[in-house]
């Protein structure tokens, strides 16, 4: 398991392995690693979310590929299955739905197995959630799509939702990273900073670029 960063003010864009090329992922990941933060893993059960992506298998090679700690997002109903097996499979970060079951057990389960542990809201679900897991977790994902599928439009009404999610860390009384994820490209990544979030996830903007090592030094220079 590779350290996961701590949040050092500036803006970094985890890459959302959902849109990554899965039959040459060494080719589509090795040029991001001195320019993207980390890797992000999305996994989906068919429950929680109307789609099925991937499982731990998948992880040690994307980690290996990438050369980059890896956050596991996971969109499941019963995430406390899943943590150890994503634990040994070499994720750094683990991120659970505040809406799942037994949402709160598993991020003490997360931290007692020594990774950073993260919590998420899907957008109809509103910031007043995340009050029992500021000060207790590491990350702060707020969904700026309605989770499942890469390729949706950003949802600009969940700005302030990011606003607020930022107040509520600053005086959690423990530094954690704000992420936003879905629709994230070079327009909607400045709002989303400016708003107060220090990690973008980006997936089809990303690899759908002609070149996405360029776009990640622009957004570097630009953010
Ligand atoms: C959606 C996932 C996202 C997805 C983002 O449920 O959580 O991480 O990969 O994809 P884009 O960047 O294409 O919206
Ligand atoms: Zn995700």
């Amino acid at each position: 398991m590779r350290p996961f960063p701590s949040p050092s003010g500036r803006v970094v864009v985890a890459p959302s392995v959902l849109s990554a090329d899965f039959a040459d992922l060494k080719r589509c990941l090795a040029p991001l690693r001195r320019l993207a933060g980390w890797m992000h893993f999305d996994v989906m059960d068919g429950h929680f979310v109307p789609n099925l992506s991937f499982g731990p298998g998948l992880l040690p090679a994307v980690a290996e590929a990438s050369g980059l700690p890896v956050d596991a997002h996971l969109m499941v109903e019963r995430p406390a299955m899943f943590v150890e097996p994503f634990a040994k499979a070499g994720a750094s970060l683990i991120t659970v739905h505040a809406e799942a079951e037994g949402a709160a057990a598993c991020v003490s389960k997360i931290r007692k197995l020594g990774l950073k542990a993260g919590v998420s809201l899907k957008p109809k679900t509103p910031a007043s959630k995340l009050a029992p897991f500021i000060g207790k977790v590491d990350l702060v994902l707020i969904m700026t799509v309605e989770p499942g599928f890469g390729g949706q439009s950003f949802m600009a009404d969940m700005l302030p939702k990011v606003y607020e999610a930022r107040y509520r860390i600053s005086r959690g009384g423990r530094p954690a990273w704000l992420q936003v994820d879905g629709g994230i490209n070079e327009a909607t990544a400045a709002p989303c900073a400016a708003a107060g979030a220090d990690s973008l996830v980006m997936g089809s903007a990303l690899f759908r670029a002609p070149d996405p090592a360029a776009l990640l030094r622009r957004l570097a220079r630009s953010l």
